[in-house]
């Protein structure tokens, strides 16, 4: 009923598809999903990444509800509030960038946005740099630095034409020889490849691209939209290999549910945009009152819950779990991942998708993805007991049968 309603009211092609048995969610908390069905479910999607406190964390509600009770509404960059001072305060304390300022943005790829925006404004440089595969959102000029033929065939002649792609984890002699020229306003990279494929850089490599844009004058962009917040088992993903990027993007699990991004910037290079007139990147919702009292709870619970060293800990109990899936399961190509965002990768879409489709009969959401199709994806929330992980991850095996 409701499917044929959407029909009438939603943009077929960018509604959820609801005719292939996908559920409609009416609730959720913490690691499950009711929908509208009555069938529940556990979340391994953490709806796209960003229940990493949960869904509907009382912290997060009770900060949302105290919020709305004083001011909902602000004006963006024209008058301040308290809590977005105290929000980039505790954004500045966490993020791995030296002597850091932050930046607010509406969603993760204005997070983007912003970056690339301080990048070019900061450097005068004209080029950027952009890796195969990689998934930075949508808007123009995020879609330029995403690779995903799917998303940008249509618009790819309007798309920025100065970004140049190099292979994930590409050698480092191919990165030195672009970067040599002294072009690139920024390297941009996701510290973890995620919506594209779950894909580690080989090790050494992110301090690598580190050093190399630092001798370049080149800013290294770390897009930790997905990876942020305690997913991988750091407070950033970046933290596994101590790399200080000049610009850190985050998104996501940061708004515990309401839409909110960020950039940190170190000062130097977020001091570009201090010039007389109207401020040059932002909208009217930017540092929204409700999603930085949202946020500044949801930091507040990953700290004390936590949720870091769970992360760490779900990451050990997935390795453990999954890792002799390839030898067990002939249509398992490979597993791998850090923290709580791992990838199965299949050896054809059809295993992936019917795998998805058994899991979620089972009761189990999880992300089918990559630019091949190949990659199932699992990103619990971090507030996953173990018995919730164990009875996810028998559904699992016996749905790779
Ligand atoms: C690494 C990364 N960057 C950027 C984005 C875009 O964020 P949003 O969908 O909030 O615009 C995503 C979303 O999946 C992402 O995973």
């Amino acid at each position: 009923m409701l499917a044929r309603r959407a029909a009438r009211v939603e943009t077929a092609g960018l509604a959820p598809k609801l005719d292939g048995g996908s559920p409609l969610w009416l609730e959720a908390l913490g690691a499950n999903v009711l929908d509208v069905d009555g069938n529940r479910y556990l979340d391994l999607t953490s709806g796209f990444g960003v229940a990493v406190v949960g869904h509907r964390h009382p912290a997060v509600v009770a900060a949302v509800r105290r919020q709305s009770g004083r001011l909902v509404h602000g004006l963006g960059d024209a008058h301040g509030h308290p809590l977005r001072i105290e929000l980039a305060a505790a954004l500045k304390a966490v993020a791995p960038v030296r002597d850091g300022r932050v930046g607010f943005a509406v969603s993760g790829a204005d997070a983007v946005e912003l970056a690339v925006k301080t990048a070019l404004l900061a450097t005068g440089r004209s080029r950027l740099l952009a890796f195969e595969p990689a998934y930075h959102g949508l808007t123009f000029g995020a879609l330029a630095l995403s690779s995903r033929p799917h998303f940008r065939r249509a618009f790819d002649r309007h798309l920025h034409r100065r970004v140049k792609r190099l292979a994930y984890g590409c050698a480092p002699r191919r990165l030195a020889s672009e970067l040599a020229g002294g072009e690139f306003a920024a390297v941009v990279v996701e510290p973890v490849v995620g919506r594209e494929g779950i894909l580690l850089p080989p090790p050494g490599w992110l301090v690598e691209l580190g050093s190399l844009c630092r001798r370049h004058g080149t800013l290294l962009v770390a897009d930790e939209i997905l990876t942020g917040g305690g997913r991988t088992g750091r407070w950033f993903a970046v933290d596994h290999d101590a790399v200080q990027p000049d610009l850190l993007c985050c998104g996501k699990a940061l708004g515990g549910g309401l839409p909110i991004g960020a950039v940190i910037g170190s000062a130097a290079v977020m001091s570009a945009w201090d010039a007389p007139g109207e401020a040059r990147h932002t909208a009217t919702f930017v540092a929204h009152p409700l999603a930085c009292a949202a946020a500044l709870a949801t930091l507040r619970v990953i700290a004390d819950e936590r949720l870091v060293d769970r992360g760490a800990r779900i990451g050990a109990e997935l390795a453990a779990a999954l890792s002799d899936w390839p030898s067990r399961f002939a249509q398992v190509r490979a597993v791998r991942g850090r923290g709580a965002l791992w990838g199965i990768e299949w050896r054809s879409p059809a295993a992936a998708a019917g795998f998805s489709e058994r899991l979620l009969r089972r009761g189990v959401l999880i992300l089918r993805g990559g630019a091949t199709g190949c990659v199932t994806q699992l990103l619990p929330p971090l507030v996953t007991t173990a018995r919730q992980l164990a009875f996810a991850l028998r559904e699992a095996a016996a749905a790779a049968e």
